[in-house]
């Protein structure tokens, strides 16, 4: 084992037996170490399949939360896993490649943050999970896209509101909610590149299709859209829905629970402006592979570690928004 290989690649980079059967493997590792494999829905269908739970951002934190495993492994990228870190601290919490980020996170550095906030002091800072500890640090209150909604209603009507860092989701929880907010200007370079152009070009072709989108698309997208929501709420429409085609304008690895759930529906992935670019898949997410999430539970590495005087800090916006939460059933 080289640690060495973490600073470089992010990963352990450790010659395995091309005979090792890597799901029978994890499994084992869950067992013997009492482990439990957090994966979101961006990630490969092969991790999602291994997985003890797949879930949304805001389902994934919750259940961070309440896991009595002694060991956390997050398919998923940095944020979440330290927001695992942060609400388990006595836990051994892994990301099997600590170079998968998140371009909204770094969309929002936190020292120009800081002076942003500086600039609005009589503010509440509301920030999406998708930020470092530190931006979390300087938020009164956490949310995701499955509860931002929820999160702004919530606030006393005479509240000004900083959102940050997604221009799109704070353009359109703006529109829903009718509350005026600051927003900072960020985006996801995935959700951000959907073509409108080729996305209804493909409606024309499928007339009877339905176009399902987060609300990290531009609001162009999101216009044109049947239904827009979390990656949950998105795939929940799905099911219950009683149309037979969708278009999805979200990262693809959500067509994998899709897929399973209504194997009778067709789900086409909703273009980018470039079609030679496949950036409908977060190149973060896609990081983590079924060998990594094996050697990284094999050796228990890499370990997400954290100040303890950030975490206590950064962890107050996400206590505040899992409260609310539950008081709201969501
Ligand atoms: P949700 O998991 O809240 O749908 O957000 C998606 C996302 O952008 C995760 O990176
Ligand atoms: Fe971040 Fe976008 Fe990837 Fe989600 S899809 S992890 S917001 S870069």
């Amino acid at each position: 084992m080289d640690k060495q290989d973490l600073v470089t690649k992010g990963f352990l980079d450790v010659e395995i037996d091309s005979k090792v059967d890597f799901v029978s493997e994890i499994n084992k590792l869950k067992k013997e170490k009492n482990a439990i494999v957090l994966a979101h829905f961006y990630q490969t269908g092969d991790i999602q399949d291994v997985a003890d739970f797949i879930g949304d951002s805001l389902a994934l934190s919750q259940k961070a939360a309440e896991t009595d495993a002694d060991m956390i492994v997050f398919a998923g990228v940095h944020f979440m896993a330290e927001t695992a870190k942060m609400l388990s601290p006595q836990k051994k919490v892994l990301l099997p490649d600590l170079l998968a980020g998140c371009s909204l996170a770094d969309s929002c550095p936190a020292s120009d943050f800081a002076e942003f906030v500086a600039k609005h002091p009589d503010h509440t800072v509301v920030t999406y999970i998708n930020t470092t500890a530190a931006i979390k640090a300087l938020t009164d209150i956490t949310c995701t896209s499955s509860n931002a909604r929820e999160i702004i209603e919530n606030l006393p009507l005479e509240t000004k509101i900083i959102f940050a860092p997604d221009r799109n989701l704070g353009n359109y929880i703006s529109g829903v909610t009718g509350r005026e907010m600051v927003l900072w200007d960020g985006a996801c370079h995935v959700h951000q590149e959907f073509s409108l152009e080729r996305i209804l070009a493909l409606k024309k072709e499928h007339p009877d299709s339905k176009i399902l989108a987060h609300p990290e698309c531009r609001k162009a997208v999101l216009l044109v859209s049947d239904f827009v929501g979390s990656t949950s709420a998105i795939l929940n429409f799905s099911k219950k829905d009683d149309g037979k085609k969708y278009i999805v304008a979200t990262e693809s690895g959500i067509l994998h629970q899709m897929t399973k759930d209504s194997p009778e529906k067709i789900f086409i992935p909703a273009p980018p402006e470039d079609s030679t670019c496949g950036c409908n898949d977060c190149n973060y997410m896609k990081l983590n592979t079924l060998k990594k999430l094996y050697v990284c539970m094999k050796y228990e590495l890499p370990e997400i570690v954290m100040d303890e005087d950030l975490r206590k800090k950064a962890l107050r916006p996400i206590q505040r928004m899992l409260d609310i939460s539950a008081k709201l059933g969501l």
